[in-house]
């Protein structure tokens, strides 16, 4: 916890409190309401914890204005140039970048886990075929916790972190097999001999029937979209999972809720939505009809993909993923796709129309992944699976810093209630 550097004095009618204030390493100072409701007897309110830090972390730090996001310290745009995903996953989970044989080891463990219990195939089996490949990563994830009793023990160090390479290594899988189910064709077991990103490709798109090489441009941009999306600070999902960490549930059911509320078109949910929405504006032609719906105050339509709540001035993964997505659709030589050619016209549309540039809304990380995503054949349904096997290191992460931490409490916030006083029973005939 930061040290006290400042007070913050709050009247509420004549009572005068002196709340303490605490300086982050970067970022605004905070006040610290915790003692507010004993000695004022009020509440903060804060709905969709606009102005509210739930905890202190030393993970992750996104700047909106500056459009900065940076993990450990280091920024995003270095990372997704000179790292790549494991490596990124090593420096979320213990803090700093790995030695050469650190690294070498950490790849080694994860590939070692890939496979998951052979009995957990049930489960996928139980599933209807047009199942949503989400819900079944809720269902297999959470089922997890029934296969896996040598690391649900969160009060052991070493328990938590075979749950947290379990969870990275088998997610992928995890993905793929929902993906190949919901097509009717046989699971692919993982290959130790590709590294993450390309055996997740070789996963999803190989069938026994024939070789399946790797194009490792596709692998590259692979690893960089599960780069990009690997933390973000207390977002909604990641907050999810603090939040039912809270509580001492096992790793498994966390991580099962974080991907539960990454499933929203809010959240994770947006880079299928986006896909969608592309589909249904169908020819550039039409794009102005849906700019003046997005508009439109009584039309409930947003443009998906573009607008962040923390990024207001650019999204820094957009900005990677953009010269990605280039990269790639040149590559697989589908720049003239009609899909790809309304999302050109309507990213160049948006920018330029001043009621996008006053709310400054423009194209966030999702709108360039799913672009990517459909690219190299992947159905919208996997975009968001895509991104929960991505950020399960920044949930693991997280989770493993809150239990860290010997303040961490029970989260529990409490309300404004607007509802009835208290009133007797009225018995059903007298209603
Ligand atoms: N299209 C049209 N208008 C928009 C959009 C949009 N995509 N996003 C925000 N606005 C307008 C909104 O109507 C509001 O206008 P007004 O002030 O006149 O009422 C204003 O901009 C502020 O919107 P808000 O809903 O108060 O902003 P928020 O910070 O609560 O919402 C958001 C952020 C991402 C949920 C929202 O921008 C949105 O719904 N975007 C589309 C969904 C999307 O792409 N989500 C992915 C986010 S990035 C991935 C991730 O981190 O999960």
């Amino acid at each position: 916890m930061a040290k006290q550097t400042g007070t913050a004095k709050l009247t509420i009618g004549d009572k005068e409190l002196d709340l303490p204030m605490y300086s982050p390493s970067v970022g605004p100072d905070v006040i610290d309401i915790r003692a507010l409701y004993a000695q004022g007897g009020v509440f903060t309110y804060d709905p969709g914890f606009t102005s509210t830090a739930s905890c202190d972390s030393t993970i992750t730090f996104i700047d909106g204005g500056k459009g900065e996001l940076l993990h450990r310290g280091y920024p995003i745009d270095q990372l997704a140039e000179k790292s790549h995903y494991l490596e990124v996953c090593y420096l979320l989970l213990y803090g700093e970048l790995p030695s050469a044989t650190e690294l070498e080891e950490f790849e080694g463990t994860i590939t070692n886990h890939t496979m998951i219990h052979e009995q957990m195939h049930m489960f996928f089996r139980g599933f209807r075929r047009d199942a949503h490949p989400m819900a079944t990563m809720v269902g297999v994830v959470g089922a997890m916790s029934a296969f896996y009793h040598d690391s649900t023990d969160i009060s052991d160090p070493r328990q938590r972190e075979i749950a947290s390479h379990r969870l990275i290594a088998k997610m992928p899988t995890i993905a793929a097999m929902a993906y190949k189910y919901s097509i009717g064709q046989p699971f692919i077991y993982p290959k130790n001999s590709l590294d993450f990103a390309a055996n997740f490709l070789h996963m999803c798109f190989a069938v026994p029937a024939e070789n399946y090489e790797v194009d490792p441009i596709l692998a590259r941009a692979m690893d960089r979209i599960f780069t990009l999306h690997a933390d973000h600070e207390q977002n909604a999902s990641t907050s999810t999972v603090r939040l039912a960490s809270s509580s001492g549930a096992n790793p498994f059911a966390c991580i099962a809720a974080g991907i539960a509320c990454l499933w929203g078109p809010a959240h994770g949910g947006a880079n299928q939505a986006c896909l969608e929405m592309l589909k249904e504006i169908g020819t550039p032609d039409r794009i102005p009809e849906f700019i003046a719906r997005a508009k439109d105050k009584d039309d409930p339509f947003r443009l998906m993909g573009f607008g962040h709540r923390v990024y207001k001035n650019t999204d820094p993964r957009a900005t990677v993923l953009k010269q990605s997505a280039d990269e790639v659709l040149e590559l697989l030589g589908v720049e003239n796709n009609p899909l790809l050619q309304v999302a050109k016209e309507l990213e160049q549309t948006a920018l330029s129309d001043p009621y996008f540039a006053e709310k400054k809304l423009f194209p966030n990380v999702d709108f360039y992944s799913g672009i990517i995503l459909e690219a190299m054949g992947f159905p919208t349904s996997m975009f968001t699976p895509i991104f929960a096997l991505s950020r399960t290191v920044g949930w693991i992460s997280q989770w493993k810093e809150q239990l860290s931490d010997p303040a961490h409490k029970i989260g529990r916030p409490r309300q404004l209630y607007m509802g009835a006083e208290m009133r007797d029973y009225v018995d059903v005939e007298n209603r």
